[in-house]
């Protein structure tokens, strides 16, 4: 069953499921972006700064590979300085290059366009759609080749279904001289991979709990945040991290605005999110089972993120 598109019908089918569970993607209103921004500040989430090393260390190395006139695209616009090397890259070598973002986000797109606004060289095409909708709106002139990038282990947050649709789409748009650059991060020791989603400050815990709050405000409902709890377990069978929200009382909620009355007893957990953490099994199996050829892949110095470039196979 796909993902319903509002708010309202994610809780009422999520919080009549039996476990309860919510998709991720609505963590993310404009105070969720924000707690999430925060998080990547943290010194316990070290997805961000293994990542920024990898891009600060080997952004020329990418864009060797990468045929010449290349443009980037990148899926989601909210990895600034991540992609500012990227795009420094591309224009040591070439003088000049585009950068399309592609997001649901109009907010987000402004601050790309903005970012960008001083720099001559770079000129910003942002796109607002799906991700789906705006690989189908970029068309294809085999004349530019395209660098398409998926990075900050994005793809972990989706289920293994959506993980492989979204390549194959991907893989669809490849032409044989475009590049797909996607960011992974690396099945580790459990205790770093525990604190990253369960931090001393307790961001984590109010990115989480901001689903209830959103609740709260958009469907009316009178969830009382002191009464959940913010929890994290690793599934070594799944490989990832799973948040949850643990209800700390036997309770009932009325949903004014979706008229659903929800019970919950104590202990009672609401799934709220997956971050799969790779092993290089899982991502052989997931590059060919979409259709894609692995070029390159660099890793930080502890080995803890990794970068992939990859091309269409030859099919
Ligand atoms: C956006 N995404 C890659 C983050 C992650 O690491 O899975 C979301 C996140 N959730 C809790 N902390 C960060």
């Amino acid at each position: 069953m796909s993902e319903p598109d509002t708010l309202g019908e994610a809780v009422r089918r999520g919080f009549t499921a039996d476990p309860k569970r919510v998709n991720s993607r609505w963590l993310y209103d404009d105070r969720g972006s924000r707690l999430f921004e925060e998080i990547t500040e943290l010194p316990e989430y070290y997805l961000t700064d293994c990542e920024r090393e990898i891009f600060r260390e080997h952004a020329d190395d990418v864009v060797d590979r990468c045929p010449p006139g290349t443009e980037l695209v990148e899926l989601g616009a909210g990895s600034a300085e991540k992609t500012r090397h990227l795009l420094s890259a591309l224009k040591r070598r070439q003088g000049s290059t585009t950068y399309g973002p592609i997001d649901i986000s109009r907010e987000a797109l402004d601050m790309a366009v903005q970012r960008f606004a001083d720099d001559d060289a770079i000129e910003v095409h942002p796109i607002e759609a799906s991700f789906t909708e705006g690989l189908a709106k970029l068309g294809h002139d085999p004349a530019t080749p395209r660098l398409i990038a998926f990075i900050g282990s994005s793809i972990g947050n989706m289920t293994p279904e959506a993980q492989r649709s979204l390549l194959r789409e991907v893989r669809r748009h490849l032409g044989e001289e475009d590049r797909f650059l996607l960011g992974t991060d690396l099945r580790k020791d459990e205790a770093p991979m525990l604190s990253a989603y369960d931090d001393s400050q307790g961001v984590t815990a109010e990115f989480t709990l901001n689903l209830l709050r959103r609740v709260n405000r958009e469907l009316d409902a009178e969830f009382d945040l002191g009464a959940f709890e913010h929890v994290v377990r690793f599934d070594e069978e799944k490989s990832a991290i799973e948040s949850y929200l643990e209800s700390q009382r036997d309770q009932t909620i009325a949903i004014d605005a979706i008229d659903l009355t929800v019970t919950f007893d104590e202990g009672e957990r609401i799934h709220v999110e997956d971050a799969y953490k790779y092993t290089d099994e899982m991502l052989a199996a997931l590059f060919a089972d979409t259709g894609l050829e692995r070029r390159a892949s660099w890793i930080d110095e502890d080995g803890w993120f990794a970068v992939h470039l990859l091309a269409a196979d030859e099919r």
